[in-house]
């Protein structure tokens, strides 16, 4: 049985499909990838059917990701779909817990920030949108560190 991930945060267009597409890249080195299913979404549904933002594309391609997620609104379903549910931030991991259907359901509901072993002062994974390049480098390193941290858990298994 594949071990479904799914990645949260309020956009879907920064911060969650960086994450999906360094987790993936990750799984396929690691030559786990066929164990996992991965996909993300945003707790705003505002920019559904977008790819992601054109600054992110762009910093995670320097590293080597290719980012071609469309976005999409989490929805009640993705609580029976997934194993584990990895919110960006407070606001996407209250978000969450607001619509999960059950306590099972929110069991499955953890914080990116968890997974990182080099940032243990850093509690969220900060929302890059408005801010420079800087910005999406640091989400980057956050994203790198916690999906190695995310993998090992699930090596593990
Ligand atoms: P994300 O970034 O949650 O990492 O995808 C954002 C994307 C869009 C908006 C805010 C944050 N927005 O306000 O439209």
């Amino acid at each position: 049985m594949k071990t479904r991930i799914l990645f949260v945060c309020l956009g879907n267009i920064c911060r969650s499909p960086a994450a999906e597409g360094i987790f993936r890249s990750m799984a396929e080195t690691r030559g786990i990838a066929d164990r996992l299913d991965i996909d993300s979404a945003g707790t705003y549904g505002g920019h559904a059917g977008d790819l992601p933002d054109p600054r992110m594309r762009a910093a995670a391609a320097q590293r080597g990701y290719r980012l071609t997620h469309r976005a999409r609104q989490v929805r009640e379903e993705d609580f029976e779909r997934f194993d584990r549910i990895v919110a960006m931030d407070d606001a996407n991991y209250e978000r969450l817990h607001r619509l999960a259907p059950s306590r099972d359901a929110a069991r499955k509901i953890c914080r990116m920030t968890e997974f990182c072993h080099h940032h243990p002062d850093r509690t969220y994974v900060p929302d890059p949108y408005y801010e420079g390049r800087e910005g999406f480098e640091t989400v980057l390193d956050l994203l790198e560190d916690g999906c190695a941290g995310l993998l090992d858990t699930l090596s593990d298994d």
